[in-house]
């Protein structure tokens, strides 16, 4: 018998296959028992008749619980009116295991109920479409880079030095060593930049937040991208390409579980390029124009980014920050160098910032005043500051964060669902 996963049933109409899977309900009706069974690619309603399968195989049916794993056997159907589309004429069925008492039932359960049952709750089709639309949301940003001729480059995890401030550092013993899991593999990406070109990175970063709030975790997954020659500009257009490109993907191949997620789509779709971009001075008369009291200088808050997303009910470049609040390596504006060539995207729906990028200094004698400046320990820089002397270029990355993109594309109320296992503010169980 061929052993199939339940997305594919509809290759297989009229004919008789296996799904392997879990028993997600059941319920009876006289000499009739429909199972539903869900194998992480979908569900199906498997409907066994007593007097076709027998005494036997009938009543073994009636000894599963919820979550026991089974295989069954049946013809496929089309049933529009089914979970799916399709039905399974049940012919057998095999009991792989009988769950003990499952403690996610069909009923609702508070959010530290399930958190801490994380290893389970992730079963359920919410989750399922969740971290499905991830997945696709992966394979996009590879293929969208794939196609552009970027060389994937893994940055390290284990580091010496801050890249993103030292406020948020995850300090560990290296044999003796000080050294700190990545913030980001942005200055690791400007070295192979230097030396492929065009690359990304795509891996797990950590910041040891205080803040417990949602959309802040302590270890999130990033893709980060550098390209020799790029300036601020190319920058953002190559960002709102790749954000563009991975929300045709997911409204092309995740319908279902936008559907699942009863996710808005109209915004997804009503999205179109170019973004909309405004200086950081802009944003500042817009908030005040809003009735916020906010001071040139001061760094977003939420609310702010919120503020800013829904006047243009479209993702937005911020460009230009004061150089003040923004990190060491940014680059200043030649014709004002009170602010940076940096620039974030602020997702809209109150989602805020999902990227994070810029210019970088490209003068070795500038960089090296700003990490004194930032009081950095200027020995744990010198393979950094060596990219400016030795042929140093114009250079501009950015770096997006997953969790952030997957809430907002999902249109998630928190960033702990983006992810299977998330690392928040005293929690890492499971
Ligand atoms: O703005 P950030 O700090 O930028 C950098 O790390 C740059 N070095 C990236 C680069 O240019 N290569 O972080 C980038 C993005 C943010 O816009 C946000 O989407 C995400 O990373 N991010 C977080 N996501 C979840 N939890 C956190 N604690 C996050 N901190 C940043
Ligand atoms: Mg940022």
């Amino acid at each position: 018998m061929a052993t199939e996963l339940i997305k594919n049933l509809a290759r297989h109409v009229g004919g008789e296959v296996t799904i392997q899977g879990w028993l997600y309900n059941v319920r009876s009706s006289g000499k009739i028992r429909f199972l539903i069974v869900r194998d992480g690619s979908g569900m199906v309603q498997g409907v066994m008749v007593k007097q076709e399968v027998g005494d036997e195989l009938f009543e073994l049916a009636n000894t599963l619980t919820q979550e026991s794993s089974l295989k069954l056997t049946g013809v496929v159907r089309e049933e529009p009116r089914s979970i799916g589309g399709f039905e399974l004429q049940v012919t057998g069925l095999e009991v792989v295991s009988v769950a003990e008492e499952y403690p996610i039932t069909h009923k609702e359960h508070g959010v530290d109920f399930l958190a801490e049952r994380r290893h389970l709750w992730i079963r359920t089709p919410r989750q399922n479409a969740i971290l499905r639309i991830r997945s696709e949301i992966e394979h996009a940003f590879r293929d969208f880079f794939y196609q552009r001729d970027f060389v994937l480059a893994d940055s390290p995890i284990i580091t010496p030095a801050a890249c993103e401030g030292t406020t948020t550092l995850f300090e560990l013993d290296y044999h003796g060593e000080k050294a700190f899991l990545s913030q980001s593999g942005q200055l690791y990406n400007e070295a192979t930049a230097a030396a492929l070109g065009r690359i990304y990175c795509f891996g797990p970063t950590f910041r040891a937040e205080k803040s417990k709030t949602r959309r802040h975790l302590l270890e999130f997954w990033m893709i980060e991208a550098e390209m020799a020659y790029f300036d601020v500009d190319d920058n953002m257009k190559l960002q709102e390409e790749m954000v563009f490109y991975v929300i045709q993907r997911v409204l092309e191949r995740c319908r279902q579980e936008l559907k699942t997620l009863e996710r808005d789509v109209s915004k997804l779709e009503n999205i179109k390029l170019p973004f909309p971009r405004i200086s950081y001075t802009e944003a500042v008369e817009l908030l005040k124009k809003a009735g916020q009291e906010f001071e040139w200088g001061d760094d977003f808050g939420a609310p702010h980014e919120t503020i800013i997303g829904s006047h243009f009910d479209a993702p937005v470049f911020v460009h230009r920050y004061p150089t003040v609040i923004k990190a060491f390596y940014m680059k200043p504006d030649p014709n004002d160098p009170k602010v940076v060539l940096g620039a974030d995207l602020l997702a809209p729906e109150g989602y805020g910032e999902v990227i994070g990028g810029g210019q970088r200094i490209d003068d070795l004698a500038l960089l090296e005043k700003r990490i004194d400046e930032h009081q950095l320990p200027r020995e744990a820089f010198e393979w950094y500051l060596d990219l400016r002397r030795y042929g140093s270029v114009p250079h501009s990355g950015f770096g997006l964060g997953i969790e952030r993109t997957v809430a907002w594309i999902c249109g998630l109320d928190h960033i702990r669902e983006t992810i299977p296992f998330p690392r928040m503010l005293h929690k890492m169980y499971p």
